[in-house]
Formats: structure tokens, sequence, C-alpha cells
């Protein structure tokens, strides 16, 4: 394909940081990742049976849910609305298993000094790569045990899930944008703050809009450009071919994928590869 005009994408304008900020993008990233296997593969990899945590940004707490011993305490600290509901949606489930989630409707800056937990985690949150030094110096002192964080691994823009369903030269106009955004946090927790374990998992992204005029504004916004621009016209040819019905694709996914497909089966699938790092400290 020709390669589109340079976008001006950049892993932190305020088009890349929306994701998760408001209650839309919010409830778009709880069903991108119901359709995907984040959690399946990274709960595993996080670890099973905790039971007190602080879980800052939960969000809808995908992962951390399956790390809950029967029993636990789950203290989500989660300013957005929208995350809010979907947390509650879960008390049912929750109590049935004896787990007492407390929700923090609030920011971890505004966090009172008195909230403390055997593990902290902090998963999926943007300041783990944008502003890792601060968000460690404020959680660790709150671990008695243990803090684990998930931060993107892949080399394309952290906080554009699909973006990797677009090859790179939509994106990747300066190196930035390709570097894995958990290089970023190693070099901003500096010596004293690295941590004693990372794991690299990976799993897959994937998204069934319902229109090719849906999945076409979806990533329309996310690049940050017009469909009438130059990159725009380029975007809407590659998706003419690259997205998949939803029907054709069941027949080849995997028993997972089919399970999650929205829509009945029907609509245009988008999927691409991804790598989160689950980053470890010890405290004792
Ligand atoms: C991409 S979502 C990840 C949600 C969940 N942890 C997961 O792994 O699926 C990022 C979450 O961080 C939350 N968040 C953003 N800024 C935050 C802050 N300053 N304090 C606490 N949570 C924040 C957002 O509201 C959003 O729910």
């Amino acid at each position: 394909m020709t390669a589109p005009a340079p976008s001006g994408w950049r892993w932190d304008s305020p088009a890349a940081r929306k994701a998760g900020d408001v209650s839309a993008h919010a409830r778009l990233y709880l069903r991108m990742m119901a359709q995907s296997d984040y959690a399946v593969r990274l709960a595993p990899a996080v670890g099973k049976n905790y039971v007190d945590v602080l879980d800052i940004g939960a969000g809808g707490g995908s992962v951390t849910r399956h790390c809950l011993a029967d029993g636990a305490r789950w203290c989500a600290v989660e300013p957005n609305p929208a995350m809010g509901e979907a947390l509650a949606a879960q008390a049912p489930a929750l109590a049935a298993r004896g787990i007492r989630l407390e929700h923090i409707a609030a920011r971890w800056q505004d966090l009172p000094k008195s909230v403390h937990a055997d593990a902290v985690f902090a998963f999926n949150i943007g300041d783990s790569h944008h502003a890792a030094d601060a968000l460690f110096d404020a959680l660790a002192p709150r671990a008695r045990r243990e803090m684990v964080w998930i931060v993107p691994a892949q080399a394309a823009p952290a906080s554009f899930c699909l973006a990797g369903f677009l090859p790179a030269d939509f994106y990747s106009d300066n190196a930035v944008n390709r570097q894995p955004a958990v290089e970023r946090t190693l070099e901003q927790l500096g010596q004293s703050r690295q941590p004693a374990q990372i794991d690299y998992i990976d799993w897959q992204c994937r998204f069934n809009f319902a229109t090719r005029q849906e999945a076409a504004r979806h990533f329309l916004e996310r690049l940050d450009c017009s469909a009438d621009s130059t990159q725009g016209r380029a975007l809407r040819a590659y998706l003419d071919h690259a997205l998949q019905a939803a029907g054709d694709f069941a027949g080849n996914a995997t028993r997972f994928a089919a399970r999650n497909c929205q829509n009945g089966g029907n609509g245009w699938l988008a999927a691409c590869a991804k790598r989160s790092a689950v980053v470890r400290w010890f405290f004792s």
C-alpha cells in the first residue's frame, strides 16, 4: 500500500490518552476487553488467591476478579463513572464468593494516606508509563507485601488498543510511537525503583464493529484525522480489504473468540497481537 502522509499521531497526545478516561471510551474499552483474551492470558500471570488488594484504576476489574481468593477484600480505586457501574454490576457474583468490594471513586493522586493493602495492583493505567516514578512513590508505601503493574509492551501505541491492526506507517512517523510503553516505564522509574520481576505475556485484542462505518469512525478518531485527509482516505482503503466479516471469521476462530463474538456473529472484525509486561515488586 502507499504510505499515508505523516499523521502527527503521538503516544502522549490528548487523542491517545483518552482511552478509559471518559464514559464512552470506558464502555468501548470494556466491550473490547470482553471480546479479547486479555483477562484469560493475564490473570494467570498475575497469580491467584490474593486476599487483600488495592486496585488502582480498577476499570471493570476484568483481570483482578480472577486473581482474588474467595472471601477477599477488593478495594477498587476508579474515578470513571462508567467503570464504577461495571464494578457495581459484579456485586452479586462477588458476594456469592464472599468477596468484599469497596469502590473508592477517586484518582490515585487523591487517595487518603491511610489506604493500604497486602497487594497493590495497577493494571493498564496510563500513569504507569506517563509518570511511573510518581505512581511508584505514591503506591509502594501502601503495599505491605507486593505490588504488580500490567504495562503495555507491544511495539505500537499503548493507549490505542487496535493500533496493531493497522500497518505501522499509520502511526509510526516518529520512533516513540513504536517504543513499547514498558521501556518508558523502566526509564522513568530510575535505578532505585527497578522491579524484581518482569514477565511478558502475549494476547490478542479484538473487536467486532457493527458496521464498516463504525469501524472507520473508530480508527479515524483514534488517529485524530478527518475522513477526507490523505491519511483518512488511505485508512478507508485499508479497512475496505482488512476488516473481516465476523461470520467468515467464526469458521476459523478459536472457541474463545466465537463465544465472545457479539452481534450474533454479524459485523466486522478487527484483531491484532498485543503484548503486556507484568511488572512486580516485593516488600517485607
Ligand atoms: C485502560 S483502563 C484499565 C482498567 C483495568 N485496570 C484493566 O486492566 O482492564 C485505565 C483505567 O484507569 C483509570 N484511571 C485513569 N486515571 C486514573 C487516576 N489518576 N487514578 C485512578 N484511576 C485512573 C481509568 O478511569 C480507567 O478505568
